[in-house]
């Protein structure tokens, strides 16, 4: 009898009217309805990559088939091993590509910089992605992203995963029924310090790579540069700009995101940024970013002024809290919604406040419940429902906040954002990190 992953390839390149035919995973789905198993596959299973694949796995129609990490080590593959130990083992994902037969999705949840190469390589053969937040390290791969998933008819999902917990849920739900009326703007923070590198120049000299780290494959399509031990690999690469996007691409898809969906945004029009000056490779840990976006249904006037603020105990200014009382403390991260009927507040991650608080009593307010992000992807693979952070809305998302990182490089200077021809109008240097070199034989193949 043919194991499953033989059955699942045998279907994938199935007869149909006597000639044989290739499906794309859109034209699979059509074609086997529901009722079928998901072959998965993931790379990068240490970290966060650890729950991604055991979040996905616990879908009942999922087998993991294919697992993929640099590190051999117990905390990366190893652990991953262990768990799925039928699965086939791999360190470099594109062999596990090249031997795509017998998987339909791929979970990416490797550094931000390689989100984008093995995402768009995936869905060119027709796989399904769930891929790690910020979708991407730059504006032009977060579009590419969008362009890839429509043209190849895959199932996405960004794993900003608290957009589909009951607290994020509540918000949007609280926007959508008008209780806080139209919005005039809007005010986002992470007030959290960073753990990671910041502020320092490269370290000097190298040291020698231990035995599980393939440093080769993590550097990937980034140039070569010396390991050095606690500096990148694992974890601390979001400190460095070749790898990383700094504290608003960590966190922005995760606390704009409640604001992107409560008020239908798309990509804003211009920002300004303030923020100390950077070092040449490594991120800073303070910036605030002035973002203006067009008006949509749920905002009071033609534009909507949204503003990012991420350092250590940052909060938004008091004085645009006149709903709420001064003895409230705000949340250490999080978004507050100034509508013309009261304000929102949304803490990243607990349930949403509403003020004044004689206007919205607490046992009167809707609890909307949260759904699973990671069985969501994998049930809308099988044909059962929709994903909600699909790259047609991840894209847009990622590409606002990787603006935020462009404009972190030209402090106090407007950069006017034309998002159509993906394009910064008024500033040709800025207009240069829309995009970056990619490593010599390692670059992505553009839809
Ligand atoms: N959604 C969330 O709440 C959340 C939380 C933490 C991290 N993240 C995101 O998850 C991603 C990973 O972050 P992390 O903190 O787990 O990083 P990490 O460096 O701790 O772990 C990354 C894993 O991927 C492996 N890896 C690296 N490059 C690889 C490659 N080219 N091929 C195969 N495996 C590779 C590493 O060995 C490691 O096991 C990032 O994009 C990060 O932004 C999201």
């Amino acid at each position: 009898m043919p194991s499953q992953s033989c059955r699942r390839s045998f279907l994938k390149s199935a007869t149909l009217g006597g000639s044989a035919i290739s499906l794309n995973a859109l034209e699979y789905s059509r074609v086997y309805g529901a009722n079928r198993r998901l072959g998965i596959a993931a790379v990068g299973v240490g970290g966060k990559g650890w729950s991604d694949l055991n979040g996905v796995a616990a879908s009942p129609d999922v087998d993991v088939v294919a697992i993929c990490d640099i590190d051999s080590s117990e905390k990366h593959l190893g652990q991953a091993a262990t768990k799925y130990s039928s699965a086939h083992q791999y360190e470099d994902w594109r062999k596990l590509l090249g031997d795509a037969g017998n998987f339909e999705g791929i979970i990416v949840s490797t550094p931000d910089f390689m989100h984008a190469p093995i995402s768009l390589a995936a869905m060119q053969a027709g796989k399904h992605v769930f891929c790690q937040k910020p979708l991407t390290h730059t504006v032009h791969e977060a579009r590419q992203m969008q362009l890839a998933a429509e043209k190849f008819g895959v199932v996405t999902q960004m794993c900003n995963q608290i957009q589909s917990h009951s607290a994020y849920r509540t918000a949007v739900h609280m926007v959508h029924a008008g209780l806080i009326g139209k919005v005039k703007e809007v005010h986002s923070w992470q007030g959290g310090t960073p753990r990671w590198p910041r502020h320092i120049p490269r370290p000097p000299g190298s040291d020698t790579v231990p035995a599980n780290v393939r440093w080769d494959l993590w550097q990937g399509v980034a140039a070569d540069r010396p390991y050095k031990i606690g500096m990148y690999h694992p974890f601390n690469w979001r400190g460095w700009q070749a790898y990383g996007t700094g504290q608003l691409g960590d966190f922005g898809c995760h606390i704009l995101d409640p604001v992107f969906k409560s008020l239908k945004l798309t990509s804003p029009t211009k920002l300004t940024v303030q923020a100390p000056k950077l070092y040449p490779e490594s991120w800073t840990d303070r910036s605030t970013v002035h973002y203006e976006f067009p008006g949509t249904e749920y905002t009071a006037g033609p534009t909507l002024p949204v503003t990012w603020y991420d350092a250590a105990g940052a909060t938004p200014p008091r004085e645009i809290l006149s709903d709420v009382p001064s003895d409230y403390k705000l949340p250490g991260a999080g978004s507050v919604l100034i509508g013309e009927k009261g304000t929102l507040v949304i803490p990243h991650v607990a349930m949403p406040k509403l003020f004044p608080e004689e206007t919205f009593p607490a046992d009167q307010l809707p609890v909307i419940e949260g759904v699973d992000h990671y069985t969501q992807w994998a049930d809308a693979c099988v044909g059962k429902g929709k994903t909600t952070s699909h790259f047609a809305y991840a894209g847009p998302l990622t590409e606002t906040v990787l603006l935020g990182t462009i404009g972190i490089r030209y402090p106090g200077e407007e950069l006017k954002w034309n998002a159509e021809e993906l394009k910064i109008t008024n500033h040709s240097d800025a207009q240069k990190w829309i995009t970056k070199r990619y490593r010599k034989n390692w670059e992505p193949t553009w839809v």
